[in-house]
Formats: structure tokens, C-alpha cells, sequence
């Protein structure tokens, strides 16, 4: 098994999710490398025990990102920190010859992706992807395979979001990812959005123009230190674009929603596609229930298929067992540390968001700003 040596930069909430799914690595069959994280970097002292009590092959712990870029130990970089820190880092990694793992948005604005993709195309040997786990729930799974198979017939809508609701609670204090100098202009489309882009932009779905309506709905918050303060990120966003099926060169509405204020989710990743021939639709909140309509003249009636774990990447688990949350997040990671080993994806849908990916969701989200500001359709 060969092995590729890790840094993490950032230790948090996704920086344990990749080392716990590090630390299970084990539970894939089939796979022939493994990430070994042998270096962390993270502002905050305090997490650093829990890497070290349990990763003994952390050999370099340091507050500074540099001095981990400087190490020639390390191979690739999986860099999860506030997105005002996403151009610094992603591009010092990128510089220092580190393939890179980073988190969405890459990069807080367009400009910041800009500099991001400059960086990039200097380094043409640096692997680059963006995280998002939402492909590899196995009913998504389904859903891309119809796609590949281009089984919908013409298309009619797509319908595509993720969902939150812990910030319907005005007393929560507010944190970085409701600060606009940390979290950026675009709020929660730059926090969710990336999810209900990777699959429709996989499968060629390229908004040819937006329509966004942006929602401030709680517009100051405590700050935990006995203050209220000024809450000026958007909470919810809904985008609605015309797309050109490639597949048969008619035009389709696209809806995305990300809502950090949608009642009764708690964090819930959906699609719904409606085609002529067949319809799917799939949403977290049931992971392993795919509603499917196939229409073939007659009667129309959706039936519910239950999807076990019949994953990308094939593991122990047997395949009528439930998939969840850090399953996908172990699928995601296999399939970045494949695609280092291998130079692609084992298939199409079961790859990671490329940087190309990721700047055109920079081109919708910040279409997006100007479409709100405007209150007009804003063409890309
Ligand atoms: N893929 C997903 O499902 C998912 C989920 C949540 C967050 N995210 C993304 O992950 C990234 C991080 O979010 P999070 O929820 O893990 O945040 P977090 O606040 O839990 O963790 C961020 C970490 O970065 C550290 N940090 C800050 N400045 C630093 C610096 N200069 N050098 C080193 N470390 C520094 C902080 O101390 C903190 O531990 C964001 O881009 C966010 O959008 C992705």
C-alpha cells in the first residue's frame, strides 16, 4: 500500500473529520494508498492533543502554516481554515509544491479563486480539489449514474440545495462563518453552496444566467460576550438559472437553495431531477430512500428504493447497511488520495471538485451578488 504524507492546516470541525477518516482507513477494500498525516498546524494549542494522542505519526506540531509548507516530509496539504484565509494558504501550499486538498469556497470572493487558479496554472504538477462529500451518498450515486447514462430523457427541472436550520435561533451567538470579513459577500452560498453545485456542474449543467433572491433574515446576533452585534452575512439564497442539457441541447430551469435558516433541517444535502422518461429525487434527510418515476406511457407512480452502502469505493461494510455523514466524508478522501496516486478519478462522479469547478461556482455566486443588488437576471 503505498502511502502519501499529509499536513493539516486547520484542526477543526474538518480537519478531525479527515483525521478520523484517516484513522478508519482500514475500512476500504480495494484501495491501494493511504493518507498518513504526519504534520498539523492550527492557531488554537489546544486541539493539539487530541491529534497527537492519537495519530502517532504526527511528527511536526506548529501554529505556523509556513513552517509546515517548509517540510519536506510532507507531500499534500489538506488546508481547512476560514475562507479570508483560503488565498494565503491555498497558494503558499501550492507554491511550496504541496498538492492541495482545500475547502469550499476556495477562496473568499472571485478575486481570491483568481489568484487561487494564477497559482495553480504556474504549478502544473500540484493536484488541486475541493472538498465536498455530497456525491458519494449512494442514492447520489444512482442519480450521476442515470446522468452518465443519460436516462432522463429531456430534461424538465433540476432542483438542487442544502439545508440548514440552527440559525433560526436568534440567541446563537454569532461565529466566523456569520462575519463577512471572515466568511465573505456571498454568506451561505459560499459556506453551502459548493454541495449543490459539484454534481449539476459534473454533468456539464453550466448556468447560462442567474436570478438570485438573498434573504438577511436575522440580522444581529449575541456575540457571546454579553453584546449584540451586527449579523450582515445572507442566510438564505435562492438561484434560479436557464442550463443547456449537453446531452440534448434544450434548456432546462436549474433552482439551488442554501439555507442556513430552512425550519426543521438540520443539515441536509437534496436533488431532484424531473425528466421526461424518468424522474429521481433524493434528499439527506431519509439518505437511503431514492424516489424514482419512470414513465413509459400510463400510469405515473414514484417508487421508493432503499440504497444501502453500495459505495464508490467499495468497503467492509456489507451493502444493506445505512451509509452516513462520515462515510461520505471517507469517500470523499479516498478518492482525492486515488486521484494522487492514480492521476484520475476511478469514475466520473466519483471525483472531487476541480478547481475549474470550484471558480465557476466563484462566476455563479458572485453573478449572484450582482443579481441581488440589481434585482434583474444577470447573464454569465
Ligand atoms: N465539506 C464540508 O462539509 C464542510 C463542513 C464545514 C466546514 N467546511 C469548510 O471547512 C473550512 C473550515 O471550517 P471548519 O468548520 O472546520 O472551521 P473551524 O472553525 O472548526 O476550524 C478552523 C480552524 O482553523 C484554525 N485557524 C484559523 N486561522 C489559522 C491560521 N492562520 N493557521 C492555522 N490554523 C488556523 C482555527 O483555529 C480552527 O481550528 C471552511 O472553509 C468551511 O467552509 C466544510
Amino acid at each position: 500500500m503505498k502511502t502519501i504524507r499529509f499536513g493539516v492546516i486547520g484542526c477543526g470541525l474538518m480537519g478531525r473529520e479527515f483525521a478520523s477518516a484517516s484513522a478508519r482507513w482500514c475500512h476500504l477494500t480495494g484501495i491501494d494508498v493511504r493518507p498518513e498525516i504526519v504534520a498539523i498546524c492550527d492557531k488554537n494549542r489546544a486541539i493539539y492533543d487530541w491529534y497527537t494522542a492519537s495519530f502517532p505519526a504526527i511528527r511536526q506540531v506548529t501554529d505556523d502554516y509556513r513552517a509546515l509548507l517548509a517540510n519536506p516530509e510532507v507531500e499534500a496539504v489538506y488546508v481547512a481554515v476560514p475562507h479570508n484565509l483560503h488565498q494565503e494558504i491555498y497558494c503558499a501550499a501550492i507554491e511550496a509544491g504541496k498538492h492541495l486538498m482545500g475547502e469550499k469556497p476556495f477562496g473568499i470572493d472571485k478575486p481570491a479563486c483568481d489568484a487561487i487558479m494564477a497559482a495553480l496554472k504556474r504549478h502544473p504538477a500540484v493536484l488541486a480539489r475541493c472538498s465536498s462529500e455530497s456525491p458519494f451518498f449512494p442514492a447520489m450515486q444512482k442519480i450521476c449514474d442515470l446522468i452518465e447514462r443519460e436516462a432522463f430523457g429531456r430534461i424538465i427541472e433540476v432542483n438542487t440545495g442544502f439545508l440548514h436550520s440552527s440559525d433560526l435561533d436568534a440567541g446563537k451567538p454569532i461565529n466566523w462563518k456569520r462575519m463577512i470579513q471572515f466568511n465573505g459577500e456571498y454568506g451561505v452560498m459560499g459556506d453551502l453552496g459548493m454541495h449543490a453545485c459539484h454534481v449539476p456542474f459534473r454533468a456539464g449543467w453550466f448556468p447560462r444566467n442567474v436570478r438570485a433572491i438573498l434573504s438577511d433574515i436575522v440580522k444581529e446576533r449575541p456575540d457571546g460576550k454579553g453584546n449584540t452585534v451586527p449579523c450582515l452575512t445572507w442566510d438564505n439564497a435562492t438561484l434560479f438559472s436557464e442550463v443547456t442539457d449537453p446531452a440534448t441541447g434544450e434548456p432546462f430551469p436549474w433552482t439551488l437553495k442554501t439555507q442556513r435558516i430552512s425550519p426543521g433541517q438540520r443539515n441536509n444535502w437534496y436533488a431532484e431531477i424531473l425528466g421526461t422518461r424518468i424522474s429521481v429525487r433524493w434528499s439527506s434527510v431519509q439518505a437511503d430512500v431514492l424516489e424514482i418515476l419512470e414513465y413509459m406511457g400510463g400510469e405515473q407512480a414514484w417508487r421508493q428504493l432503499q440504497t444501502g452502502h453500495e459505495t464508490a469505493f467499495k468497503t467492509i461494510t456489507g451493502d444493506i447497511f445505512q451509509f452516513g455523514f462520515s462515510d461520505s466524508i471517507l469517500q470523499m478522501w479516498a478518492s482525492f488520495v486515488h486521484e494522487l496516486a492514480h492521476g484520475k478519478p476511478i469514475k466520473r462522479f466519483a471525483g472531487c471538485v476541480t478547481p475549474d469547478e470550484a471558480f465557476l461556482s466563484h462566476r455563479l455566486f458572485t453573478a449572484a451578488l450582482e443579481s441581488q443588488k440589481s434585482q434583474a437576471t444577470v447573464a454569465l
